[in-house]
């Protein structure tokens, strides 16, 4: 029978505000669970005592606002994890080497750690201090490499100084916060270093000492729980080497006595500015995940779990995008992205069932079911008596479907799939069979007040003129080209340079005579070069360590060169990164003069650091009103180096904001002095995105990627909690050229949904857990698949837009009916739906009261559609 579930979804309508109030209730009280150890066998972590299967998401806390990390966390927890994992950011924002720790606001680590105890998460701690993660400059202090005599990441004794320092402080933090399982909190593990095996090579001899240094010096400072290295296959005993990829399953560490971890199972990729957009299928991230519990893994940790924003400048290179979406299950605004979580959520219940037998046996037994097909069987005692028995079946063909014979039964594996049987002998899921819903995520324009749609943030525009050049007292002059980061200290991506070129007569007649102008040349820059001859722009030119070669026109007499270097997120990958920099490198000269190259390297040059607007902070709501801005006109055209400026009111709801800055060209964007991040609407590459996405066979960054020919990012978040009602101040720094009159504040939710589960599916991973399932007392076969459609807190689905159960044909948004169709298959689900946050229906012959067509399979597809749900406070709706 169709069940309405209008309890249930109630529930969901008024659990997420209550779940975030009780989150934050232990953390005032501090102690989250009752103190226990963790320790490790070849099997597994020994938490508490026990072996544990664990499931771990990674969710950096500053890529999010501490508003949004509760809800992040209670939707990790919801979706099957027991752990979250974050790496720690060494943010210093002091310029010189005083050792200056900003832990506030996005920053605030213990704050995060406890959010993730008093849910019950426990906690996966990557110190680095090295931590890659797209994160600038791998995520050391910029200071750090004015250190004299440092070199990062080896046998040297500035760097190690420096590095003890920090681990030592974040350890201590954690200790007297109270924070680590012996004293009741969640922290079970540690990570030392990142993935320095990739690098580990480059510096010989002074490497391997390093690994050996910093396995000692992290165990010396007796945090009382593992740690972990990734990627090192050196790793000294006592530190478990860890496996980082696609796939994990078969990976072995380096001693027998180390139990098998995945610290970062990549589910999907990063994003450069002009590139594409990844996807990984789900099916493909589920079978990974199965393959690698089935052969002897014990902890994955998704990453990302969410990946969020890298606002401000925080974002690393070279040229990554401010949103770190990353495909991961939990989107950048934290809505769930579907049918990922909920594929993995039913994955991770399917894991769980079978944890009694995973941690009861020592070792897998081998079973090869076929060619490409393999079985892998724990058995064991189960902790309350009794054998207990759980089987992965994989087929890992990559086209074709295989019927295997296991313990004389028959079961059906579609091409490269693993079906977990938690028994031994029931299908509980299928990595392959999705049986979780699709969202399909809806960008509206938020209303204007009068209620109408606006497509645009404001008709009202300020603008200021950002002076092209040196624009104030504190520049100075030296002979010579400076490298980038040496002058700016990374304060801003934006280094002016400037030096005189005197022309003469001759040389004029010189390039008329030839036909030819004179070019700037210069051997290797990066990120963005800006050529401008007497404030005039010459040309940009874009790349990473590329040579820039750029015609420029001079007038006879003297003539102002000047080079705008800029940065696009510090270099965060590869060894010596201390001494990657910026800006420049190698010699500069103009070709083309009559009497030979002009050596710009030994020329006179005066720098200026960053802009007048920033210096004078006009983005702040403070200083903003100091600056002396005009009105723009709407028909003005776009000019480079403007700052701009309006004010507009926040969109009703709780719906994630987003600015859509898809109108304007290059540069930074401030609301209310919270800096969003970069934006740029360069356009990705034409090709390269599939037609289609096949999940079967190794998945790799450039497959199944989307958005080809469009603008890499043009929607940009602003976290609700920096925006207030309204005469919310938006201030944007533009370098290229763009229409402000054209930028629209959306509002981003899951607007559309849909779901195709058919007879075939597996019966609901909850109905395990009732009496008589596990022992076989109970058929499988009596318990019907269900389809399960959830729109987002404070949303509703709001009409039934599709429903057919039969032989329904198409995919999301494209269904229609086919040969077989129930007719009440709309009345049926409508009724069951409509009106609620969430509902779910059974998928067979009774709950349609009829069978449409008897001897074929059917399959229920439904489309729905959510709107936010009329009642927006969810407290005051009753369950009674
Ligand atoms: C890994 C690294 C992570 C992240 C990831 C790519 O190699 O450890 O920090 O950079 O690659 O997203």
């Amino acid at each position: 029978m169709a069940e309405p579930t209008r309890n249930v979804s109630l529930q969901w309508r008024i659990l997420p505000p209550i779940l975030s109030l009780l989150l934050y209730l232990p953390i005032v009280s501090g102690s989250f669970f009752k103190p226990f150890n963790v320790s490790y066998d070849h099997r597994a972590l020994i938490v508490a005592g026990k072996r544990r299967m664990l499931v771990s998401a990674g969710v950096h806390y500053p890529r999010a606002t501490p508003e949004m990390w509760p809800d992040l966390i209670a939707k990790s927890k919801e979706g099957g994890a027991d752990v979250v994992q974050t790496y720690v950011f060494w943010v210093a924002t002091s310029l010189l080497r005083v050792r200056f720790y900003n832990f506030e606001g996005r920053y605030d680590l213990v704050k995060f750690v406890k959010i993730v105890g008093s849910s019950g998460l426990y906690l996966h701690l990557r110190i680095g201090p090295y931590v890659c993660a797209e994160w600038n400059f791998g995520g050391f202090p910029v200071w750090l490499r004015d250190v004299p005599g440092i070199e990062f990441r080896t046998d040297n004794e500035p760097f190690k100084k420096e590095m003890q320092k920090f681990v030592t402080k974040i350890v201590d933090l954690m200790r007297e916060a109270k924070l680590f399982c012996w004293q009741g909190g969640p922290v079970i593990m540690l990570q030392i270093e990142n993935e320095y095996g990739d690098v580990e090579k480059s510096y010989g001899q002074k490497g391997k000492d390093y690994v050996k240094w910093a396995a000692s010096m992290a165990l010396g400072l007796d945090a009382g729980v593992p740690w972990a290295m990734c990627k090192q296959t050196d790793a000294p005993e006592n530190i478990i080497d860890a496996c980082n990829g696609y796939y994990c399953d078969g990976f072995k560490p380096n001693s027998k006595t180390k139990p098998v971890l995945w610290t970062e199972d990549w589910d999907g990729w990063y994003t450069k500015w002009g590139g594409s957009l990844p996807h990984r299928p789900a099916e493909d991230l589920a079978f990974a995940v199965a393959r690698f519990y089935q052969r002897g893994g014990s902890f994955q940790n998704y990453y990302m779990y969410f990946g969020g924003t890298n606002f401000g400048r925080t974002s690393g290179g070279p040229f990554y995008i401010t949103s770190y979406d990353y495909d991961a299950p939990l989107d950048e605004y934290g809505l769930r992205s579907e049918p990922k979580w909920g594929h993995l959520k039913d994955l991770h219940a399917a894991i769980k069932l079978c944890e009694p037998a995973l941690v009861a046996a020592d070792a897998p037994q081998y079973k090869k079911l076929g060619s490409n097909q393999e079985a892998h069987i724990y058995h064991g005692d189960g902790e309350a008596g009794g054998k207990v028995c759980a089987a992965f079946l994989a087929n890992i063909d990559e086209h074709k479907s295989a019927y295997v014979k296991f313990n004389g039964q028959s079961y059906t594996l579609p091409p490269w799939s693993v079906s977990i049987l938690p028994d031994c002998r029931h299908v509980a899921y299928n990595t392959a069979k999705v049986g979780a819903q699709t969202s399909v995520k809806t960008v509206e324009p938020a209303m204007t007040p009068l209620g109408n749609n606006a497509s645009y943030i404001s008709k009202s525009w300020m603008a200021l003129k950002e002076p092209i050049g040196i624009w104030g007292e504190n520049n100075f002059t030296t002979q010579g080209l400076l490298e980038h980061l040496n002058v700016t200290k990374d304060q801003s991506d934006y280094l002016w340079h400037r030096t005189r070129i005197s022309v003469s007569e001759d040389d004029i007649s010189f390039w008329k005579k030839n036909g030819a102008n004179p070019t700037l040349s210069v051997d290797s820059m990066r990120d963005v070069l800006r050529v401008f001859v007497n404030k005039q722009l010459s040309g940009s030119i874009v790349g990473h360590w590329v040579k820039a070669v750029q015609p420029v026109l001079f007038v006879q007499g003297n003539n102002d060169l000047l080079l705008l270097t800029q940065t696009v997120g510090l270099q965060n990958y590869g060894a010596f990164l201390e001494k990657d920099g910026a800006g420049f490198r190698g010699k500069a000269k103009l070709t083309g003069f009559k009497n030979g190259d002009v050596d710009l390297s030994k020329s006179s040059w005066t720098y200026q650091v960053g802009l007048k607007g920033e210096a004078e902070k006009v983005y702040t709501v403070e200083h903003s009103e100091k600056a002396e801005w005009s009105t723009l006109e709407t028909e003005a055209s776009p000019s480079i180096f403007m700052w701009y400026k309006t004010y507009f009111n926040t969109p009703d709801g709780t719906d994630p904001v987003v600015l859509d800055l898809g109108s304007m060209g290059k540069g930074q964007a401030w609301v209310n002095g919270h800096h969003i991040g970069r934006y740029w609407s360069i356009i990705a590459q034409k090709d390269g995105c599939d037609k289609t996405c096949d999940y079967r066979g190794a998945y790799h960054s450039d497959k199944c990627t989307t958005n080809c020919g469009k603008p890499t990012q043009t929607r940009y978040h602003v976290p609700r909690s920096w925006l207030k009602p309204d005469s919310n101040l938006l201030v944007l720094f533009e370098e290229t050229g763009g229409n402000p009159f054209k930028i629209s504040v959306k509002t981003v939710t899951a607007g559309i949904l849909c779901g195709q589960v058919s007879e075939s599916h597996y019966p609901p991973l909850r109905k395990w857990s009732t009496p008589g399932f596990m022992n076989g007392t109970m058929s499988i076969n009596s318990v019907a698949p269900e389809m399960h459609l959830r729109c987002e807190e404070g949303h509703v689905i709001s009409s039934i837009e599709f429903a057919s159960y039969g032989t329904p044909r198409g995919s999301c948004e494209k269904f229609s009916t086919g040969k077989c169709h129930a007719s009440k298959s709309l009345s049926i689900v409508s009724e069951a739906c409509q009106g609620l946050n969430s509902c779910f229906i059974e998928v067979s012959n009774t709950a349609f009261q009829s069978d449409p067509c008897r001897g074929t399979l059917k399959t229920l597809a439904v489309m729905a559609r959510c709107s936010p749900s009329e009642d927006t406070g969810y407290l005051s709706f009753s369950t009674a």
